[in-house]
């Protein structure tokens, strides 16, 4: 793992971003694995402004999200897919053709599971998966005590994450229960990746992902273990860290390695 603290959260999304953005040039039919939550907004703010101003080109790549509640159509405002076309998807020259999302709407959702895994094994697998952190240490929606070897399945929602997340939606009781999520494996096989954590209410997480022993009851600290890690925090979301194995802040990575 390689991890980099930026001053504030807006300098900390400009840095994903720009990783992003530095390897979607070096290879543009790049496979993005791609996430959601409050923390990706300004990432993808971000991707946005420098497709508008510096012509970051998105034709060519190929994107799947992490994860997908269970019963939402994607006209819902609280759908994943719904998040991406608001935030990035409608914004910037991707084809929409090459945007994949589980359909938390399948009539049969263990086959649109297997499915969604033969599609990514189909794109080549993802090259760079970009990943936040619920306060559990939950990536995509793999729920504490999720086998690391786990592929993409339904997961049923912890009390954590409901409350983490239910404010987000117009009636909290409305949150879904259920939602398709990448498996642990599967996030665990991409080539490279990208976790973003900012503010206080990560702080804990972060110190015990990065720091406390490797866990299924947070699953996240699955990426100790991977080869090629950048975990990108806010000072605050770094604030509880004791080892001295990061970049401090301020300091910029030129050009960026992962
Ligand atoms: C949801 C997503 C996760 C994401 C988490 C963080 O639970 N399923 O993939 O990491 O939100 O959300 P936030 O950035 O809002 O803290």
């Amino acid at each position: 793992m390689h991890i980099v603290i930026r001053p504030s959260a807006e300098a900390a999304a400009f840095l994903a971003a720009e990783a992003i953005a530095q390897a979607l040039r070096a290879n543009p039919g790049i496979v993005l694995g791609l996430a959601t939550g409050r923390t990706m907004e300004s990432v993808y703010a971000r991707l946005v402004y420098l497709h508008l101003e510096e012509n970051l080109d998105f034709s060519a790549c190929h994107t799947f999200n992490l994860d997908e509640y269970v019963g939402l159509s994607r006209l819902n405002r609280n759908s994943y897919r719904y998040y991406m076309h608001e935030h990035l998807f409608r914004h910037v020259n991707i084809n929409l053709q090459n945007t994949h999302l589980p359909d938390g709407e399948a009539t049969d959702l263990d086959a649109e599971c297997l499915n969604y895994e033969r599609l990514i094994a189909k794109c080549g697998g993802i090259d760079l998966q970009l990943l936040g952190i619920g306060q559990n240490g939950h990536l995509g929606f793999n729920e504490p005590q999720s086998p690391f070897h786990s592929r993409t399945r339904v997961e049923t929602l912890s009390d954590a994450t409901i409350s983490q997340n239910s404010p987000l939606f117009l009636r909290p009781g409305q949150m879904p229960k259920r939602a398709i999520t990448m498996g642990l494996g599967s996030i665990f096989d991409c080539r490279q990746c990208i976790l973003i954590a900012t503010g206080n209410q990560k702080a804990e997480i972060i110190f015990r992902t990065l720091e406390g022993p490797i866990t299924n009851l947070i699953p996240a600290t699955i990426l100790q273990k991977h080869r090629k890690c950048l975990i990108i925090l806010d000072e605050i979301a770094a604030g509880l860290l004791k080892k001295n194995n990061h970049h401090e802040s301020g300091q910029a990575l030129q050009p960026i390695s992962l």
